[in-house]
């Protein structure tokens, strides 16, 4: 497949674009700045663009089979992310490629909780986060409202952190997945497997889903 991949140069970027050269995709990775290159696989085609240009999408976009999306805004900034989103549904809507998003956990509701969200769960979601997850519920709203793209919208569990890639966890849709230790995490190796695998299967188009241990 070729994929063309927005946040290639963060933590969860650099592992989807292991994994999907691992399976022999032809991957496009833009990236701001042209200094971050020497950090990607020379695999990987690099070009320079911006995730909010809508213009950068579509050119970035056109002939490709998806396009996936992990950029983070810096703090402080982070209704940019909206503005990303934005940006990803009308450029996408043009070029009518598939779009995978790296969403957060905000909007996954809390089990046996009578449907809070995490974003209002002030244990999962303390005050310096809550600015991220806001805008990363505003993120997943867009896609719920859009109906030109073909999204679909993976959820990371609370915690995603560097580890082993082991091809062994849970799949789940709109719930906080928590194991029985009471941990809802996942290693950034095993994410970006559920990433690809939904890159190759589309098996949640126009939906959101989640993974976890
Ligand atoms: N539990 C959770 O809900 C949870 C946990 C972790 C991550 N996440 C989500 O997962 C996503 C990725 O996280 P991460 O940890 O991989 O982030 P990260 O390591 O901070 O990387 C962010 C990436 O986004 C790129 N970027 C930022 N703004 C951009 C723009 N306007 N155009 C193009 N690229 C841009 C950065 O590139 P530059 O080099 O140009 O800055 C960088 O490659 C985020 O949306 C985050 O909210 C959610």
């Amino acid at each position: 497949m070729k994929i063309t991949i927005f946040g290639a140069t963060g933590n969860v970027g650099k592992r989807a674009i292991n994994e999907a050269l691992l399976r022999g995709h032809d991957v496009t990775a833009v990236l701001r700045n042209k200094a971050r290159a020497d950090e990607i696989n020379s695999a990987v085609k690099i070009v320079i663009g911006d995730v909010t240009n809508v213009d950068d999408v579509v050119k970035f976009s056109k002939g490709q089979d998806l396009v996936m999306s992990a950029t983070r805004p810096p703090i402080g900034l982070e209704n940019e992310l909206v503005v990303a989103t934005q940006s990803l549904l009308i450029g996408l809507a043009q070029t009518k490629v598939r779009l995978l998003l790296v969403g957060g956990a905000a909007s996954l509701i809390v089990p046996n909780s009578n449907g809070t969200l995490v974003v209002d769960d002030a244990e999962l979601v303390p005050l310096a986060w809550r600015g991220i997850a806001l805008a990363c519920l505003a993120q997943y709203q867009l896609c719920q409202e859009n109906e030109s793209v073909d999204w679909s919208y993976l959820s990371p569990p609370a915690m995603i952190i560097p580890g082993e890639r082991s091809g062994i966890f849970r799949q789940g849709n709109d719930e906080l997945l928590i194991d029985e230790q009471g941990n809802s995490i996942i290693s950034l190796e095993d994410f970006a497997i559920a990433l690809i695998d939904e890159a190759e299967l589309a098996k949640n188009s126009r939906k959101r889903f989640t993974v976890a241990y």
